[in-house]
């Protein structure tokens, strides 16, 4: 038997239909604040990604999937969706329609990660992206969206945490004392940690690494370390925070893992995922669209990731699908007019199946009520050549015989009062 890849999973019915109520539900709500969907490809040159994320990150150091294509040019799997996006935002001059663009994305990604509970190697996420404004009230417009989002879905024991990593100019001197810092402490680091400290010492946060939870607990904050400037977008992210009735916490230790992040950063954690704690993750990028050869735009956007978030949705919400209607028929003209019948429901937008294979009536009214039926019309072809039906009520245990054409218009008529 072939099995699918390690990492890499089946949605299946049963499961499916609550994702098809979260992405319904984010590209309803995320129109209401103006995002406009945007589709991009699921490879992209390595180059991108490697520019954009960071070569000394994990996620380019050692999760991408690149392959050398046909011509032995090297593409990768997605592995996030924001360095796509951008570049399709520089590649297609989208900055030349509107002052501000807001998008939003939904679909796989894939990182070479070790799979375990809420980590996969293909996930999928939706994902926001907003170029053109440096403005900190988008900051909290984007967190106001996403935290709206999640209590429509009913996911609420979630904690929105945020930090500000400053900008360019005041990482610079910030990181300088990091490193002093932490080359004091090396020999106390784990060993990545260590590469760490000289390649991308902020990730030394990020460790879950017991000591070297403790050593970054002593170590410089970066939140104490930023300009005058920053300082003031942070509080003004805030205020609007709390003029919007969003709540936070401030985590000093939030550094993400990903190297385009300035000034304000976010992530909603829950304590129900184990390890794999934060549901969604973002903040601003005012660097990337220049850095990636477009003009000097901001940004800032967020992602959500689907498995995790789909995990908290609560279990008494049955999403599952059962037909309205369940047609059993007995004789080919019966089968022949239930194909016929079935067609009139559905194409009201009445959920039917029908019967196959030429079963018994009564194996026919056990696979109905294994689908769940409301109700099964029974047609014979004694009742047929009368015209007439038998609708059956599957949860009243009740039945009676209805003209065929009529048939519609009573089922319609029950689905109001029920
Ligand atoms: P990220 O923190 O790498 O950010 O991922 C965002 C979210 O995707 C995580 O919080 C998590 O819920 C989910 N996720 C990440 N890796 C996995 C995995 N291996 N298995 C399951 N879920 C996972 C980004 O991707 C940024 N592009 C977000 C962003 C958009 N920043 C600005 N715009």
């Amino acid at each position: 038997m072939i099995k699918a890849i390690k990492g890499f999973h089946d949605i299946l019915p049963g499961e499916v239909e609550k994702w098809q109520f979260v992405e319904a539900k984010a590209r309803k709500i995320f129109e209401t604040f103006g995002l406009s969907e945007i589709k991009i490809p699921v490879v992209e040159r390595i180059e991108l990604f490697a520019r954009s994320i960071g070569e000394a990150t994990d996620i380019v150091e050692k999760e991408m999937y690149t392959f050398p294509d046909r011509k032995g040019e090297l593409i990768t799997l997605r592995p996030e969706a924001t360095a796509s996006v951008a570049r399709a935002y520089i590649e297609h001059r989208l900055y030349e329609n509107k002052p501000v663009a807001k998008f939003y994305c939904i679909g796989p990604m894939f990182r070479h990660e070790r799979p375990q509970k809420g980590r996969y190697r293909q996930f999928h996420q939706v994902n926001v992206e907003v170029l053109g404004t440096s403005d900190p009230a988008s900051d909290a417009e984007m967190m106001t969206m996403l935290s709206h989002f999640l209590t429509e879905i009913k996911v609420t024991e979630v904690e929105l945490q945020i930090n500000s990593l400053g900008c360019l100019g005041c990482r610079a001197p910030y990181r300088k004392e990091l490193i002093l810092f932490m080359v004091n402490k090396s020999a106390e680091l784990c060993v990545d940690c260590q590469r760490r400290v000289q390649t991308n010492p902020l990730r030394t946060f990020d460790c879950k690494n017991k000591i070297c939870q403790e050593v970054t607990t002593l170590a410089p904050k970066i939140l104490e370390h930023i300009c005058a400037n920053c300082n003031h977008n942070f509080e003004e992210v805030q205020r609007n925070l709390r003029e919007l009735g969003v709540s936070y916490k401030i985590n000093p230790r939030l550094v993400r893992g990903l190297d385009y992040y300035t000034k304000t950063t976010f992530e909603v954690v829950t304590d129900k995922l184990g390890g794999q704690n934060a549901v969604a993750a973002g903040g601003r990028y005012d660097g990337l669209i220049k850095d990636l050869g477009g003009p000097d735009i901001p940004g800032l956007g967020f992602a959500i990731g689907l498995e995790r978030l789909i995990s908290l949705i609560p279990a008494e919400r049955d999403l599952s699908r059962s037909p309205h209607i369940f047609i059993a028929s007995l004789g080919s003209d019966a089968k022949i007019e239930a194909m016929k019948l079935a067609n009139k429901f559905r194409f009201v937008g009445i959920r039917t199946e029908i019967g196959y294979d030429g079963k018994s009536l009564k194996s026919q009214m056990r696979w109905a009520n294994r689908l769940n039926a409301k109700y099964v019309v029974i047609i014979g072809d004694e009742e047929l050549a009368l015209g007439r039906v038998i609708l059956r009520d599957m949860a009243k245990k009740e039945q009676e015989e209805i003209e065929l054409t009529r048939i519609v218009e009573e089922v319609n008529l029950r689905k109001e009062i029920t």
